[in-house]
């Protein structure tokens, strides 16, 4: 793996990249195929492709459209090559990171001289990423500490639990998760260096929590993970460029849809729509909106959709899922796919 530097507990082998065992339940796909019905034929464009379950769900639904899937993690795209076989004719999979939709998918629109009228986001992590212990995700299963999506990125969990400097890893936990007990727990990372893997960076975190705290909310590391995943996937950053990128993408009256899992991510989304709609609070109270803030896109619904009760009993993965969408403005001369509505 070029210009990956594993930790000092990247003992496990990665696991096959052609093996068959990439099992991840899509979620609300019924509210997302129904938020995307009536854009007009075009590319659709899911930025986050995973397994490709909901990309699968999208070509059934809508025969004419040509879906350009982005992933990368090549695990991830191995898995949405083999879901996505029957309809190869009508699919291009590209291993990047979305914050490079622009460049990636702006080619592919010009070679098929198709507009962009769909972009899809299903943040955070697959399943397959979470419970494969060998990645590094998951805090119940031995692992090194890795929590790379794109192996070949550089940075591991582990050096930034084994060398940035107590204050740095406090700040982290506090931006990427609001964890009360950010300092405390950055002082037991330091104190235990060097911590080899998940399980034993999950002990020092849950025995750094004071004992009435670790029964609320979870399993006590959940959040201190999270915040790992988050930036050494450079999460939140990435996000941000990459919704600004798709709604520039999206011709007139094609929708962008995210779903989002927590709140930094559903935030940004949030502020991105809000700022898009031309809805921007002024600098003041009683100051004109800040310059720039023309509208360029609708809110499809207001707020979030959330997931129905049935499905998050089927999925609890589903549970924090917040669902939003929005709809370029301007006329276009686009026809709408089958089943528009
Ligand atoms: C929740 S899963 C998507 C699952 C997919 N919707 C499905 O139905 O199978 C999120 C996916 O986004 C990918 N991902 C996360 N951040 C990314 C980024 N910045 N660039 C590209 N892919 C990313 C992850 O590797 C993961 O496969």
């Amino acid at each position: 793996m070029a210009g990956s530097r594993p930790d000092p507990g990247h003992r496990h082998a990665m696991p096959d990249e052609h093996s068959d065992d990439f099992v991840h339940e899509p979620v609300m796909v019924d509210e997302v195929l129904e938020a995307l019905r009536p854009v007009p034929a075009g590319i659709h464009v899911d930025a986050t492709v995973g397994g490709g379950g909901h990309a699968a769900a999208l070509l059934a639904d809508r025969p004419v459209a040509h879906l350009v899937g982005i992933d990368r993690d090549p695990r991830a795209l191995a898995a949405a090559r083999r879901r996505l076989a029957p309809h190869a004719d009508r699919v291009t999979l590209i291993r990047a990171p979305y914050d490079r939709l622009a460049d990636e998918v702006g080619g592919v629109a010009r070679r098929l001289a198709l507009p962009v009228t769909s972009v899809l986001f299903d943040l955070g992590v697959s399943s397959p990423q979470l419970d494969h212990p060998e990645r590094g995700f998951s805090y119940r299963h031995r692992g090194p500490l890795d929590m790379r999506m794109d192996p070949d990125s550089s940075l591991t969990a582990g050096e930034i639990v084994n060398t940035w400097d107590a204050r740095a890893i406090a700040d982290l936990l506090r931006r990427h998760a609001d964890e009360r007990f950010a300092g405390r727990i950055a002082r037991a990372i330091v104190a235990h260096r060097p911590i080899t893997d998940t399980v034993e960076l999950a002990e020092i975190v849950r025995d750094a929590i004071p004992a009435p705290a670790r029964r609320r909310g979870g399993h006590p590391a959940r959040r201190t993970f999270q915040a790992l995943r988050i930036a050494v996937n450079d999460e939140l950053t990435i996000l941000d460029r990459a919704l600004e990128q798709a709604l520039d993408l999206l011709a007139p009256q094609g929708r962008c849809v995210v779903l989002a899992y927590h709140s930094g991510e559903d935030r940004i989304v949030k502020r991105r729509f809000r700022d898009a709609a031309g809805e921007a609070p002024p600098p003041r109270p009683g100051l004109p909106p800040p310059p720039g803030t023309v509208p360029v896109v609708r809110h499809v619904w207001r707020g979030a959709r959330t997931p129905s009760r049935a499905e998050v009993e089927r999925n609890r993965r589903a549970e924090a899922a917040r669902l939003r969408a929005v709809e370029k403005l301007g006329s276009g001369g686009a026809t709408p796919d089958r089943g528009s509505s």
